[in-house]
């Protein structure tokens, strides 16, 4: 009765994942083998040093998820991978795996875009939740406003121009001083901070278009420090945290607000990295409360990148006969 069980293998970037998700909606299983600690000392990923660490972990990791779901391989349905976009030697690993896996057991190989899995990670997170709605995609790749119209309907509001909201976030931590990945670094120091300490500027803000762009709220975060490290004053870094976050939030909040007018949707849902971020959670709580809008959010571990948001995507294109062939191939820079 748990319905068909999917296999999902994410190795977009820095985490090796397998999951094995019943019925598109409840996870058995979701390993994540984080690589997060290889690439503190050096401030940031690796892409040589990540694909190398995803082919020593891929085959253990889909084991153990496969075990800890308590069936073995013949007991899947189909088999979902995370081909783009990402590194392009990352994604290679997983979709190695899940070729041979299909191919073998002659199963139903089903490429998903990571996108669109950090979207489909809500549906995991609330068992409720149904399309039409805006999703807001904020990760350390991506900043895209997604009208999700149905299960494999999509429409791409506006994205950034340039660093995504997760980047601002890791650079600016960087410069800072603050260990990576930066996101949660900020999130916490924020909280003893005054976010109208410092006027950082609101970049394509009020402007009727869904199109984001940081990098100049990165240099003006650098350009602070540097200006009271001149005058020989001490900088408040939880000010400067609460400050720079708000500017984000700001930001994001408000061009969602104005995909939900535009779109006529009911529903937000976060998704992507950035979602985890506790201010953002709770800005966007009270103005979609305020309108009487639905806001979703899914739990931090299905934020940040994991194959169970894979699996749970493949299980949809699965059901709408969207299966992929032999001839996948990593996409690193697939489009919504
Ligand atoms: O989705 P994700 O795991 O990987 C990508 O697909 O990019 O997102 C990682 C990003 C990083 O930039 C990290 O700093 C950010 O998500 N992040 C956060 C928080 N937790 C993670 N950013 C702000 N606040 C957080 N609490
Ligand atoms: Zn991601």
């Amino acid at each position: 009765a748990l319905g068909q069980l999917v296999l999902g293998i994410e190795t977009s970037c820095d985490e090796t994942s397998a999951s094995v998700v019943a019925g598109g909606r409840t996870i058995l299983s979701n390993v994540i083998s984080s690589q997060v600690p290889i690439f503190q000392r050096f401030g940031g990923v690796v892409p040589e040093i990540a694909s190398r660490k995803h082919i020593e972990n891929v085959m253990g990791v889909i084991d153990q998820a496969l075990g800890e779901a308590g069936i073995g391989l013949d007991d899947i349905h189909g088999v979902g991978v995370t081909y783009g976009p990402g590194l392009v030697g990352a994604l290679l690993v997983g979709v190695a795996a899940a070729k041979t896996l299909a191919f073998a057991k002659e199963l139903p190989l089903l490429g998903v875009n990571h996108l669109e899995g950090h979207i489909f990670a809500n549906f995991l997170a609330h068992k409720d939740l149904t399309p039409p709605f805006v999703a807001l995609v904020v990760s350390g790749g991506h900043t895209s406003l997604v009208h999700v119209k149905d299960y494999n309907q999509f429409q791409l509001l506006g994205q950034t121009r340039d660093d995504a909201a997760g980047e601002a976030f890791d650079k600016v931590a960087r410069v800072m001083g603050l260990p990576y990945p930066g996101g949660p670094e900020i999130d916490r120091l924020a909280k003893d901070g005054d976010p109208t300490a410092v006027a950082f500027p609101r970049a394509l803000h009020g402007q009727n278009n869904f199109e984001f762009s940081f990098s100049g709220l990165k240099s003006a975060v650098l350009n602070y420090l540097n200006q009271v490290k001149q005058k020989g004053e001490t900088v408040s870094l939880p000010d400067v945290a609460a400050s720079f976050q708000a500017a984000v939030i700001d930001i994001l909040t408000e061009k969602t607000l104005q995909a939900v007018q535009v779109t006529g949707a009911s529903t937000v849902c976060l998704a992507g990295g950035v979602a985890a971020n506790s201010r953002l959670r709770a800005e966007l709580t009270v103005r979609c409360q305020e309108r009487a809008i639905g806001f979703y959010y899914p739990p931090p571990v299905l934020c940040t990148d994991n194959a169970a948001m894979i699996a749970c995507r493949a299980h949809y294109k699965q059901q709408a006969g969207l299966c992929s062939n032999f001839h996948l191939n990593a996409i690193p820079g697939l489009r919504l």
